[in-house]
């Protein structure tokens, strides 16, 4: 069952609601960057006349990226960017509203729960771009905040479809037009376009611009602006500094062994783990998992951090070499086909195989359901054993698969926590309020144009600023001379633009 009011919220049930406020408010005690920013534009509401349209894993640290979007100004609307990641008590108390009660919910329309099917994670995708009739009629948000891309993906495709009537291929995941989750989305497209034959032209129009979370989504983002399709300006949140370097490295070196250990409970020590591509990602999966006394393995395409990996101290290899030795298989990559059907019936008894990449492409889920003879046992949900028959050569084995190849650190746990995403979040704020308070501006001088920008390094080293007190952090000032000799002002900021940290 679901606790529903069409165009208002969907969430599991609202008499979570009290649980997951008790979680917002500890989590808002390790959010001190968010907190800040509340204290700092409260009062001025700069983001009033905001409507943000977000997409991003509905969890207890996303609940207070919203209530301080909230807090800024802005009217939000919310879903999760994947089925599987939403803590449902996390969206009931959004939903209610520090204010409100499960009976009379005064929150921000949340369309999330934990479990959804591909129809209804789009259903979700598309509650959020409308906004239901107000004082003004009926509009569409004017900022989106993404993580991967689904909702800014959405508006481009409902754009093409209304104009061209086709949904062009190779457009979702980069993936070949002929997936099923495709023609989800063009029912999805179909029945927005029934309902209003100019409804994709008139979001489009309304959008200043989107703020976007991961590494996957800003590389869509690319593409789209050296096609020159990109419909509005974007801010490429992942490769501020204190994202990328710190919630997809220290963020997965948490999260990750916490989803193998909720799903699986199988001691990591002693035993190999594998980790496909040493990225931001695959260094905080690889130290993880070296810090429970794991033999790690690594594999890379790129050679410089193949190197990295080597210098480390990892082991090197390719999958197909060692993957009758791993114990443990985690793809980072942001790639598809990386453990193929191939690879996961060559692996040994009970190896364990989850992705922590944004898409579930990255392993063949599709080819190991086509396998001869291959069955699948629930063991819990988003926990699988897969069974492969015995052959002449092997007896019966099997294979654990976490959250069915979607990323395991949400599906089997709660992603990473309160602290590291409290950095993300703070730039994702700051972000928002670049585009939203530009787009105020007369066009003639409007800094950002239909292109992709990353946050100046200044916002970058004051992200990291809100969050040192909170650590006991005792910064070192630099003196006048000392600036001067080294060439930076006192207050920062202190690295140049291709400073790598
Ligand atoms: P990155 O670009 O820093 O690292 C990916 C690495 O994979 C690269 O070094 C690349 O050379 C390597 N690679 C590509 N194809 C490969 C292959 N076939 N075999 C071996 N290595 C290969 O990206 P980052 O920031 O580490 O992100 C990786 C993925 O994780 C993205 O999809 C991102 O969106 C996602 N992500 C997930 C998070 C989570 O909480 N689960 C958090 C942050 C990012």
């Amino acid at each position: 069952g679901f606790d529903e009011l069409p165009g208002r919220y969907k969430v599991r049930s609202l008499a979570l609601a009290e649980a997951g406020r008790h979680q917002i408010r500890l989590a808002e005690h390790e959010m001190p960057g968010l907190m800040a920013l509340r204290a700092e534009y409260g009062p001025t509401q700069p983001l009033a006349g905001a409507r943000v349209a977000g997409s991003l894993h509905m969890t207890v640290q996303t609940a207070v990226l919203i209530e301080t979007l909230v807090a800024l100004g802005a009217q939000v609307r919310w879903a999760s960017c994947n089925i599987f990641s939403t803590q449902d008590e996390a969206a009931a108390a959004v939903a209610v509203g520090p204010e409100g009660t499960a009976e009379n919910p005064q929150g921000v329309p949340v369309f999330a729960w934990k479990g959804e099917s591909l129809e209804e994670y789009w259903d979700c995708t598309e509650q959020i771009l409308f906004w239901p009739e107000g004082p003004e009629g009926a509009q569409g948000p004017n900022m989106i905040l993404d993580d991967g891309g689904d909702a800014t993906m959405l508006v481009h495709l409902g754009l093409q479809y209304e104009r061209a009537g086709v949904v062009p291929p190779d457009t979702l995941h980069g993936e070949p037009d002929h997936t099923h989750e495709m023609n989800v989305v063009r029912s999805v497209l179909r029945r927005a376009l029934e309902a209003d034959p100019l409804r994709w032209t008139g979001i489009a129009q309304g959008i200043f611009g989107v703020t976007e979370e991961t590494t996957t989504g800003v590389h869509r983002l690319y593409q789209l602006a050296e096609a020159g399709e990109l419909l509005f300006p974007a801010i490429n949140v992942n490769d501020s500094v204190t994202k990328s370097k710190f919630d997809n490295k220290y963020g997965i070196r948490h999260s990750l062994p916490d989803g193998i250990n909720r799903a699986t409970d199988i001691l990591i020590g002693g035993k190999v783990a594998f980790v496909a591509g040493y990225g931001d990602v695959g260094k905080g999966a690889a130290e993880a998992f070296r810090g429970q006394g794991a033999r790690v393995i690594v594999s890379e395409v790129d050679p410089i951090c193949a190197l990295q990996a080597a210098m480390d101290g990892f082991q090197v290899a390719r999958i197909e070499d060692v993957v009758g030795e791993a114990d443990f298989f985690i793809t980072t990559t942001g790639n598809k086909d990386v453990i193929t059907a191939a690879h996961m019936a060559a692996m040994k008894d009970k190896a364990v195989v989850g992705n922590i990449g944004h898409f579930d492409n990255e392993i063949d889920m599709a080819g190991l359901a086509e396998l001869d003879g291959v069955t699948r046992t629930e063991i819990k949900p988003q926990v699988h054993e897969w069974t492969f028959p015995a052959t002449a050569e092997r007896a019966e084995r099997s294979i654990i698969v976490l959250s069915e190849g979607r990323l395991l650190n949400l599906g089997n746990a709660t992603g990473h926590p309160s602290f590291v995403m409290s950095n993300s979040f703070s730039n994702q704020v700051i972000a928002q309020l670049e585009l939203f308070v530009d787009a105020a501006r007369p066009e003639a001088e409007r800094a950002y144009e239909r292109q992709v920008y990353r946050l100046p390094k200044v916002l970058d080293e004051k992200v990291a600023r809100l969050h040192l007190d909170a650590l006991g952090v005792r910064l070192t000032e630099l003196s006048p001379s000392q600036a001067d000799y080294i060439g930076v002002p006192v207050e920062g900021p202190f690295k140049p633009e291709h400073y790598r940290y």
